[in-house]
Parts: structure tokens; sequence; C-alpha cells
């Protein structure tokens, strides 16, 4: 039986380039940079579903290589402004096809510095993200969800063409806010094709 390869982002020819931003394998100390930058901040700590108060703890949960492994950084002008999560995951399946199915979605999480916010930089490093995991990694679904009242979030997913597929109530328990919704967008591979040619 013929082994097939699991796409990761090692398989990428780095480094990722678009009109404004450079997207690269993220470092140990781009971890810490994105921390103290913005990450720490109440404003952008808020959304995560892992905020992280101390910078030790942050590095534990992500600077184990195979964690590392999944984060991109983003720079724009030589600053390192945003950090890209990409977990490629095994998809949903029957058993005498999950062979098939192993490593074929992924869920994408991300934070960006409020100081470059508004400007479209996180809308196209998300589309390159995006080319990243259908055109390089061959993909066949991309998942990512939010707290319905992580507007800014919501409409990112929104202006890159993914699709809102639940609007779960009172599903996610937010530290401030209590129980609140949650919403789930995704794109699939054949979404992206036609996005492309349209
Ligand atoms: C989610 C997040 C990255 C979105 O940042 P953002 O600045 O709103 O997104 P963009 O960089 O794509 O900018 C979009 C804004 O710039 C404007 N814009 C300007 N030029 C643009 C361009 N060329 N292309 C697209 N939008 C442009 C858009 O109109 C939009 O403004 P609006 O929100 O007033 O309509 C940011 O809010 C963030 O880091 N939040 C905290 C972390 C977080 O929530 N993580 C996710 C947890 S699920």
């Amino acid at each position: 039986m013929t082994v097939r390869h699991l796409p990761s982002l090692e398989d990428v020819d780095w480094p990722v380039r678009t009109e404004r931003l450079l997207l690269r394998p993220a470092t140990v100390a781009d971890l810490e940079v994105t921390w103290s930058r913005w990450r720490r901040r109440p404003d952008v700590a808020q959304w995560m579903t892992n905020p992280s108060r101390e910078l030790g703890t942050y590095l534990d949960r992500l600077g184990a290589p195979e964690k590392l492994a999944t984060v991109m950084a983003v720079e724009h002008d030589g600053h390192l402004v945003m950090d890209l999560h990409v977990r490629v995951l095994d998809s949903y399946a029957q058993t005498d096809v999950a062979e098939q199915a192993r490593a074929t979605r992924a869920n994408l999480g991300w934070s960006m510095d409020p100081e470059v916010h508004g400007r479209g930089l996180a809308t196209e490093a998300l589309r390159a993200a995006l080319g990243v995991c259908f055109d390089d990694l061959g993909l066949h679904r991309v998942e990512a969800d939010c707290f319905a009242d992580n507007t800014a979030s919501w409409r990112l997913m929104e202006r890159v063409g993914m699709t809102r597929e639940s609007h779960q109530r009172g599903d996610a328990l937010h530290a401030e806010l209590g129980w609140v919704d949650r919403y789930a967008y995704a794109m699939l591979d054949s979404d992206w094709q036609a996005q492309r040619h349209a």
C-alpha cells in the first residue's frame, strides 16, 4: 500500500509574498514579539479562546516545535504585524476511507497588531493563508470560528468569501460576557477555485 504524504506547512515554498505582506514560518522570537506587542493587550486577548496573561505560558503553549510549525508570521514593511495559525486536521470519515480523509482540513486562527488595523492587511493575509491551504497543501476544507460578538473577525471571514455555516446559540462561555453565541465559518477548495476563476 502506498502511504500518502500528509501535508504540512513545511511543504510550502517560503516566503509567500502578497502585494503588501510577507508570510513565513514563525520562530520563538516572533512569539515573544506577538505577545509583547499585541497578544497581551486586553482588547486583543478578549477575543482569544486561549489568552495568555504571561509570556511564559504563551511560550509553553506554542513554543514546542510541533506547535510552532503551525504558526505563520506575517510581516508588513519589515515589521511583524500578525500571526496566523493553521492546524491541519483529519476530516470526519468512514473507517474504509479514513486514510484518504487524513490531513484534509485546517482550522485557522489569527491575531493582528491593532496599530495596523483597518487597512485590509488581515484580509490580504487571510487570503494568502487560504492560498497556502488550498493551492500549496491541497486541503479540501478550511474552517474557523469566533464569538458572535467578535464583529471584526467574522467580517474578515466574510470579506475573504468564507461561508457562515452555523450560528450556535449560547454555546460558548466567555470569561467576561458569560454564555454567548458562536459563529462557524468555512470554505471548500471548490469555493476557492470558483472565487479565483470568477
Ligand atoms: C480580526 C482582525 C485581524 C481584523 O482586523 P481588521 O483591521 O478589521 O481587518 P483588515 O486588516 O482586513 O481591515 C479591514 C478594514 O480595513 C478597511 N480596508 C481598507 N483598505 C482595505 C483593503 N485594501 N482591503 C480590505 N479592507 C480594507 C475595511 O473596510 C475594513 O474596515 P471596516 O472594518 O471599518 O469595514 C483584528 O480585529 C484582530 O486582530 N482582532 C483580535 C484577535 C481576534 O479577534 N482573533 C480571532 C479570534 S476568533
